[in-house]
């Protein structure tokens, strides 16, 4: 995929501590990404297939999907999760986890880089297209990463030796042994957990963290920017509304700390970062187009809330009105990352 090389020229750095990433093989990127055009092929002909139908679900190699006015989502009834899991999506994603490497210049803040140079096992729970785990086993190629997800939209054939990936829902039963994992990284999935999801996930991720092992989330605070106007304040708001429709926490980073020493973990370390949103730099920028494209990914939820924005044009007029309001206000998301353990025995 030229797109995605692209992207991760453009922001990769040369120091493996900082970036963890220089030592990508190309070899090993042209594989990566050959396969996921074989998925482009056969996903395209599901989703053109169903362009003008509203709903209708389906079975592709086993996993179910539904699709939507030409968008496809996963199928499964007890996942929460409200984006599509197609191409556009992925490609999204992909994207974002290079700004969010730029902007925070670090894939992990947990000080686990001794524990990966040496050998260990990794989790990345709800791991996506996989662009955090293909860079991080490929940057330690001592460790074994494995990641789940909900979809199967991680690669599930070429990959790298030692990356792994399994199907299931963190929230229900994570398919792995008591004490499996010496580090755990969670990032972005507070549009899939509903309140009792988060709680039976890390309960879950507790399970199969092994004792004095690390665990790490990061989301950022969908509800309160730095510096908003009353444009994106409704937006945001509007999110929060969402996500409360469907129980899900409007202020999930917030309670990241919380949660993990309620689920047992102890030794926690947080840390927040305000990222610029559409102002000052190529980071601000950048993280507005990541934010525009996530938001008109989301529309048919938030159309639940906001009737008029049923209208494709109507609801792209007034995300964009919030992007030139965010670069007047020099808005910044705040980004949450805790550390923590599990404790030694
Ligand atoms: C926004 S993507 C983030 C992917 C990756 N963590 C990253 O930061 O690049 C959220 C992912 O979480 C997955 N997800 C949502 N709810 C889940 C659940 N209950 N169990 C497993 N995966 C889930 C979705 O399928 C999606 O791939």
């Amino acid at each position: 995929m030229v797109f995605f090389s692209a992207l991760k020229n453009l922001f990769s750095r040369r120091d493996k501590r900082t970036s963890n990433a220089s030592s990508l093989r190309s070899k090993k990127k042209s594989l990566s990404f050959s396969n996921g055009n074989q998925q482009h092929n056969s996903d395209k002909s599901a989703s053109d297939s169903s362009a003008n139908s509203t709903t209708n679900s389906s079975s592709i190699n086993g996993h179910s999907f539904q699709f939507k006015d030409g968008r496809r989502y996963h199928g499964i009834s007890e996942v929460s999760y409200v984006l599509p899991n197609d191409d556009d999506e992925a490609d999204r994603v992909h994207q974002q986890h290079w700004i969010l490497r730029y902007a925070l210049q670090s894939n992990y803040r947990a000080p686990v880089t001794d524990m990966l140079e040496k050998g260990i096992t990794v989790l990345d729970s709800g791991c996506g297209p996989a662009t955090w785990a293909f860079e991080m086993g490929e940057a330690w190629p001592n460790s074994t990463f494995h990641g789940i997800d909900a979809s199967c939209v991680f690669p599930e054939n070429i990959k790298p030796a030692n990356v792994e990936f399994v199907l299931g829902n963190i929230a229900k039963e994570i398919p792995y042994p008591d004490n499996t994992f010496d580090y755990i990284h969670q990032r972005l999935l507070l549009l899939g957990l509903t309140d009792d999801d988060w709680d039976n996930a890390l309960k879950q991720l507790y399970r199969v963290l092994k004792p004095g092992g690390y665990i790490e989330v990061a989301e950022p605070d969908l509800q309160d920017l730095e510096n908003m106007g009353p444009t994106l304040r409704k937006l945001q708001y509007t999110m929060s509304d969402m996500l409360n429709s469907r129980n899900m926490p409007n202020k999930a980073a917030c309670e990241i700390e919380d949660r993990l020493i309620k689920a047992g973990f102890v030794n926690t370390n947080l840390k927040i970062t305000p990222l610029k949103l559409n102002h000052t730099d190529k980071t601000g920028k950048l993280l507005w187009e990541d934010y525009k494209h996530g938001y008109l990914n989301l529309r048919p939820v938030m159309a639940q809330i906001v009737p008029e924005w049923q209208d494709p044009e109507v609801y792209e007029r007034f995300v964009t009105a919030c992007g030139i309001e965010a670069e007047q206000t020099k808005a910044n998301v705040n980004w949450y990352a805790c550390y923590a353990q599990k404790p030694a025995l």
